[in-house]
Protein backbone atom coordinates (compact mmCIF):
# COMPACT_ATOMS: atom_id res chain seq x y z
CA UNK A 1 0.00 0.00 0.00
CA UNK A 2 1.53 3.35 -1.36
CA UNK A 3 -0.10 5.11 2.10
CA UNK A 4 2.71 3.53 4.14
CA UNK A 5 5.46 3.24 2.46
CA UNK A 6 8.51 3.32 4.42
CA UNK A 7 10.13 6.91 2.59
CA UNK A 8 6.42 8.43 2.94
CA UNK A 9 6.90 12.35 4.10
CA UNK A 10 5.86 13.63 7.32
CA UNK A 11 6.48 13.07 10.84
CA UNK A 12 7.32 9.42 11.59
CA UNK A 13 4.80 8.62 13.87
CA UNK A 14 3.31 5.27 16.19
CA UNK A 15 0.00 4.92 17.12
CA UNK A 16 0.09 3.29 21.12
CA UNK A 17 -3.73 1.38 20.63
CA UNK A 18 -4.54 -0.59 17.86
CA UNK A 19 -8.66 -0.47 19.23
CA UNK A 20 -11.63 1.49 18.17
CA UNK A 21 -9.82 4.42 19.50
CA UNK A 22 -6.96 3.78 17.74
CA UNK A 23 -8.34 3.49 14.40
CA UNK A 24 -10.31 6.92 15.04
CA UNK A 25 -6.80 8.63 15.36
CA UNK A 26 -5.29 6.60 12.41
CA UNK A 27 -7.72 8.34 10.47
CA UNK A 28 -7.70 11.95 12.33
CA UNK A 29 -3.46 11.42 11.09
CA UNK A 30 -4.21 10.66 7.33
CA UNK A 31 -7.26 13.10 6.87
CA UNK A 32 -4.43 15.50 8.53
CA UNK A 33 -1.44 14.98 6.91
CA UNK A 34 1.95 15.66 7.48
CA UNK A 35 2.05 11.98 9.42
CA UNK A 36 3.68 9.26 8.46
CA UNK A 37 1.81 6.20 10.55
CA UNK A 38 4.70 3.70 10.29
CA UNK A 39 2.47 1.30 12.65
CA UNK A 40 0.37 0.32 16.24
CA UNK A 41 1.67 -0.92 19.53
CA UNK A 42 -0.64 -3.20 21.34
CA UNK A 43 -0.17 -5.94 23.75
CA UNK A 44 -2.91 -8.02 22.31
CA UNK A 45 -1.01 -11.08 21.36
CA UNK A 46 -4.10 -11.68 18.47
CA UNK A 47 -3.09 -8.82 16.89
CA UNK A 48 0.96 -9.01 16.82
CA UNK A 49 2.46 -8.97 13.31
CA UNK A 50 -1.26 -8.39 11.75
CA UNK A 51 -2.66 -4.98 10.26
CA UNK A 52 -4.96 -3.05 11.11
CA UNK A 53 -6.70 -0.58 8.80
CA UNK A 54 -3.94 -1.61 6.43
CA UNK A 55 -1.25 -0.71 9.20
CA UNK A 56 0.79 -3.10 10.75
CA UNK A 57 1.29 -3.88 14.18
CA UNK A 58 4.87 -3.83 15.01
CA UNK A 59 4.78 -5.08 18.49
CA UNK A 60 4.13 -4.38 22.25
CA UNK A 61 3.91 -1.03 24.18
CA UNK A 62 6.16 -2.51 26.55
CA UNK A 63 8.69 -2.86 23.73
CA UNK A 64 8.10 1.26 22.72
CA UNK A 65 11.75 2.38 23.21
CA UNK A 66 13.29 -0.11 21.14
CA UNK A 67 11.32 0.11 18.94
CA UNK A 68 10.78 3.98 18.60
CA UNK A 69 14.65 4.16 18.32
CA UNK A 70 14.10 1.02 15.50
CA UNK A 71 12.07 2.42 13.64
CA UNK A 72 13.38 6.31 13.62
CA UNK A 73 10.05 7.50 15.31
CA UNK A 74 9.43 11.05 15.34
CA UNK A 75 6.60 10.69 18.23
CA UNK A 76 3.75 8.51 19.38
CA UNK A 77 0.03 9.12 19.89
CA UNK A 78 -1.23 7.31 23.16
CA UNK A 79 -4.27 6.17 21.15
CA UNK A 80 -6.25 4.29 24.82
CA UNK A 81 -9.78 5.09 25.45
CA UNK A 82 -9.27 4.74 29.39
CA UNK A 83 -8.71 8.12 31.25
CA UNK A 84 -6.08 6.34 33.49
CA UNK A 85 -4.31 4.13 31.26
CA UNK A 86 -3.57 6.66 28.40
CA UNK A 87 -2.60 9.15 30.98
CA UNK A 88 -0.48 6.85 32.76
CA UNK A 89 1.21 5.46 29.55
CA UNK A 90 1.46 9.27 28.07
CA UNK A 91 3.65 9.97 30.95
CA UNK A 92 5.65 6.84 30.72
CA UNK A 93 6.53 7.60 27.28
CA UNK A 94 7.49 10.92 27.83
CA UNK A 95 9.58 10.10 30.19
CA UNK A 96 11.67 7.72 27.93
CA UNK A 97 11.91 11.01 25.98
CA UNK A 98 9.63 10.34 23.26
CA UNK A 99 7.79 12.99 21.39
CA UNK A 100 4.08 12.94 22.30
CA UNK A 101 2.41 14.60 19.09
CA UNK A 102 -1.16 15.82 18.50
CA UNK A 103 -3.94 14.66 16.34
CA UNK A 104 -6.45 17.49 14.85
CA UNK A 105 -8.84 16.34 12.32
CA UNK A 106 -9.04 19.14 9.76
CA UNK A 107 -12.73 19.42 10.02
CA UNK A 108 -12.03 20.85 13.84
CA UNK A 109 -12.08 24.47 14.19
CA UNK A 110 -9.98 26.02 17.18
CA UNK A 111 -9.78 29.36 18.45
CA UNK A 112 -6.49 31.45 17.76
CA UNK A 113 -6.24 31.70 21.21
CA UNK A 114 -7.14 28.43 22.44
CA UNK A 115 -4.01 26.48 24.37
CA UNK A 116 -3.69 22.71 23.38
CA UNK A 117 -1.53 20.27 25.14
CA UNK A 118 0.34 17.40 24.22
CA UNK A 119 -1.11 13.81 22.86
CA UNK A 120 -4.30 15.32 22.61
CA UNK A 121 -6.81 13.95 19.99
CA UNK A 122 -9.23 16.41 18.58
CA UNK A 123 -11.88 14.63 16.09
CA UNK A 124 -13.56 15.43 13.29
CA UNK A 125 -16.26 18.50 13.40
CA UNK A 126 -15.12 19.49 17.17
CA UNK A 127 -15.42 23.41 18.30
CA UNK A 128 -12.90 24.70 20.63
CA UNK A 129 -13.53 28.50 21.09
CA UNK A 130 -11.95 31.38 22.55
CA UNK A 131 -9.46 30.97 25.02
CA UNK A 132 -10.23 27.68 26.04
CA UNK A 133 -7.16 25.66 27.44
CA UNK A 134 -7.30 21.77 26.48
CA UNK A 135 -4.75 19.81 28.62
CA UNK A 136 -3.01 17.13 28.00
CA UNK A 137 -3.64 13.93 26.86
CA UNK A 138 -7.27 14.70 26.36
CA UNK A 139 -9.72 13.25 23.62
CA UNK A 140 -12.11 15.82 22.38
CA UNK A 141 -14.22 13.12 20.76
CA UNK A 142 -16.10 13.64 17.46
CA UNK A 143 -18.44 17.11 17.47
CA UNK A 144 -18.19 17.93 20.54
CA UNK A 145 -18.44 21.92 21.07
CA UNK A 146 -16.50 23.70 24.07
CA UNK A 147 -17.43 27.04 24.70
CA UNK A 148 -15.15 29.90 25.71
CA UNK A 149 -12.86 30.12 28.67
CA UNK A 150 -13.31 26.18 29.43
CA UNK A 151 -10.71 24.53 30.75
CA UNK A 152 -9.96 20.61 30.32
CA UNK A 153 -7.78 19.13 32.12
CA UNK A 154 -5.41 16.58 31.92
CA UNK A 155 -6.57 13.12 30.12
CA UNK A 156 -10.66 14.26 30.45
CA UNK A 157 -12.29 12.17 27.82
CA UNK A 158 -15.08 14.99 26.18
CA UNK A 159 -17.54 12.23 23.68
CA UNK A 160 -19.30 12.60 20.59
CA UNK A 161 -21.56 15.56 20.78
CA UNK A 162 -21.39 16.73 23.85
CA UNK A 163 -21.68 20.23 24.57
CA UNK A 164 -19.77 22.42 27.04
CA UNK A 165 -20.67 25.85 27.95
CA UNK A 166 -18.20 28.61 28.55
CA UNK A 167 -15.86 29.08 31.87
CA UNK A 168 -16.57 25.27 32.63
CA UNK A 169 -13.89 23.99 34.46
CA UNK A 170 -13.25 20.34 34.05
CA UNK A 171 -10.33 18.41 36.15
CA UNK A 172 -7.95 16.10 35.39
CA UNK A 173 -9.65 12.70 34.21
CA UNK A 174 -13.41 12.98 34.29
CA UNK A 175 -15.25 11.23 31.38
CA UNK A 176 -18.24 13.28 29.69
CA UNK A 177 -20.64 10.42 27.92
CA UNK A 178 -22.03 10.85 24.77
CA UNK A 179 -24.13 13.52 24.15
CA UNK A 180 -24.20 15.42 27.76
CA UNK A 181 -24.84 19.03 28.23
CA UNK A 182 -23.07 21.60 30.47
CA UNK A 183 -24.17 24.64 31.53
CA UNK A 184 -21.46 27.90 32.31
CA UNK A 185 -19.01 27.98 35.32
CA UNK A 186 -19.43 24.42 37.10
CA UNK A 187 -16.57 22.08 37.96
CA UNK A 188 -16.63 18.76 37.02
CA UNK A 189 -14.50 17.47 39.41
CA UNK A 190 -11.51 14.71 38.96
CA UNK A 191 -12.25 11.71 37.28
CA UNK A 192 -16.09 12.56 37.95
CA UNK A 193 -18.34 10.39 35.30
CA UNK A 194 -21.24 12.15 33.95
CA UNK A 195 -23.65 9.81 32.07
CA UNK A 196 -24.82 9.95 28.33
CA UNK A 197 -27.30 12.49 27.79
CA UNK A 198 -27.05 14.40 31.11
CA UNK A 199 -27.75 18.14 31.73
CA UNK A 200 -25.27 19.18 34.49
CA UNK A 201 -25.99 22.13 36.01
CA UNK A 202 -24.06 21.96 39.26
CA UNK A 203 -20.88 21.36 40.26
CA UNK A 204 -19.77 17.36 40.19
CA UNK A 205 -17.84 16.07 43.10
CA UNK A 206 -14.53 14.53 42.59
CA UNK A 207 -14.63 10.62 41.83
CA UNK A 208 -18.35 10.48 41.67
CA UNK A 209 -20.61 9.29 38.96
CA UNK A 210 -24.34 11.38 37.40
CA UNK A 211 -26.81 11.14 35.40
CA UNK A 212 -30.05 12.34 33.98
CA UNK A 213 -31.81 15.82 33.51
CA UNK A 214 -30.86 17.58 35.76
CA UNK A 215 -28.25 15.38 36.49
CA UNK A 216 -27.73 13.59 39.96
CA UNK A 217 -25.89 11.51 41.76
CA UNK A 218 -25.92 7.71 41.24
CA UNK A 219 -23.82 4.76 42.85
CA UNK A 220 -22.04 3.65 40.17
CA UNK A 221 -22.68 -0.28 39.82
CA UNK A 222 -19.18 -1.31 38.33
CA UNK A 223 -16.66 -3.40 40.22
CA UNK A 224 -13.02 -4.01 40.21
CA UNK A 225 -13.88 -6.62 38.04
CA UNK A 226 -15.37 -4.79 35.22
CA UNK A 227 -12.84 -2.64 35.12
CA UNK A 228 -9.50 -5.55 34.95
CA UNK A 229 -12.03 -6.67 31.75
CA UNK A 230 -11.54 -3.45 30.29
CA UNK A 231 -7.83 -3.10 31.31
CA UNK A 232 -6.37 -6.33 30.91
CA UNK A 233 -2.65 -5.99 30.57
CA UNK A 234 -1.36 -8.96 28.09
CA UNK A 235 2.11 -9.11 29.61
CA UNK A 236 1.70 -7.95 33.31
CA UNK A 237 4.82 -7.70 35.10
CA UNK A 238 4.97 -8.82 38.41
CA UNK A 239 5.01 -5.67 41.18
CA UNK A 240 4.83 -3.06 38.62
CA UNK A 241 1.79 -1.26 38.84
CA UNK A 242 2.94 1.57 36.01
CA UNK A 243 3.70 -1.33 33.50
CA UNK A 244 3.03 -0.60 30.05
CA UNK A 245 0.02 -2.57 29.70
CA UNK A 246 -2.70 -1.49 26.54
CA UNK A 247 -6.70 -2.46 26.72
CA UNK A 248 -7.71 -2.77 22.50
CA UNK A 249 -10.76 -1.79 22.55
CA UNK A 250 -12.19 0.64 25.02
CA UNK A 251 -14.36 3.36 23.52
C1 LIG B 1 -23.19 6.79 33.56
C2 LIG B 1 -22.71 5.40 33.27
C3 LIG B 1 -21.17 5.40 33.18
C4 LIG B 1 -23.18 4.56 34.44
O1 LIG B 1 -22.71 3.25 34.32
P1 LIG B 1 -22.80 2.27 35.62
O2 LIG B 1 -21.87 2.78 36.66
O3 LIG B 1 -22.57 0.89 35.11
O4 LIG B 1 -24.25 2.51 36.19
P2 LIG B 1 -25.58 1.62 36.07
O5 LIG B 1 -25.76 1.14 34.67
O6 LIG B 1 -25.55 0.61 37.17
O7 LIG B 1 -26.71 2.69 36.37
C5 LIG B 1 -26.91 3.26 37.65
C6 LIG B 1 -28.23 4.00 37.61
O8 LIG B 1 -28.10 5.13 36.72
C7 LIG B 1 -29.04 5.01 35.62
N1 LIG B 1 -28.31 5.46 34.43
C8 LIG B 1 -27.13 4.99 33.96
N2 LIG B 1 -26.73 5.70 32.91
C9 LIG B 1 -27.67 6.63 32.69
C10 LIG B 1 -27.80 7.66 31.73
N3 LIG B 1 -26.84 7.87 30.79
N4 LIG B 1 -28.87 8.46 31.81
C11 LIG B 1 -29.83 8.28 32.76
N5 LIG B 1 -29.76 7.32 33.71
C12 LIG B 1 -28.69 6.50 33.67
C13 LIG B 1 -29.42 3.55 35.57
O9 LIG B 1 -30.69 3.38 34.97
C14 LIG B 1 -29.40 3.18 37.03
O10 LIG B 1 -30.57 3.69 37.63
P3 LIG B 1 -31.27 2.92 38.86
O11 LIG B 1 -30.27 2.91 39.98
O12 LIG B 1 -32.47 3.76 39.14
O13 LIG B 1 -31.59 1.56 38.36
C15 LIG B 1 -23.23 4.84 31.90
O14 LIG B 1 -24.60 4.43 31.98
C16 LIG B 1 -23.12 5.87 30.78
O15 LIG B 1 -23.99 6.73 30.55
N6 LIG B 1 -22.01 5.76 30.01
C17 LIG B 1 -21.74 6.64 28.92
C18 LIG B 1 -20.97 5.86 27.86
C19 LIG B 1 -20.58 6.72 26.69
O16 LIG B 1 -20.97 7.86 26.55
N7 LIG B 1 -19.74 6.17 25.84
C20 LIG B 1 -19.26 6.89 24.68
C21 LIG B 1 -17.86 6.45 24.36
S1 LIG B 1 -17.17 7.39 23.01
Amino acid sequence: MSHFRDDKPGLRTLILGAGGHGRVVLDILLHGGGHNVVGFLDNNPQLQGRRVDGVPVCGTVDEVAEIARAMRIDGVVVAIGDNGVRQGLAREVEGLGIPLLTAVHPSATLAHNATVGRNVVIAAGVVVCAHCQIGDSVILNTGAIVDHQTMVGEAAHICPGVRIAGRVKIESGVFVGIGATVIPKVTLGCESVIGAGAVVIGDVEPLSTVVGVPARAVASTATDDDARALIAPARPREGDRNSLFVATDLT
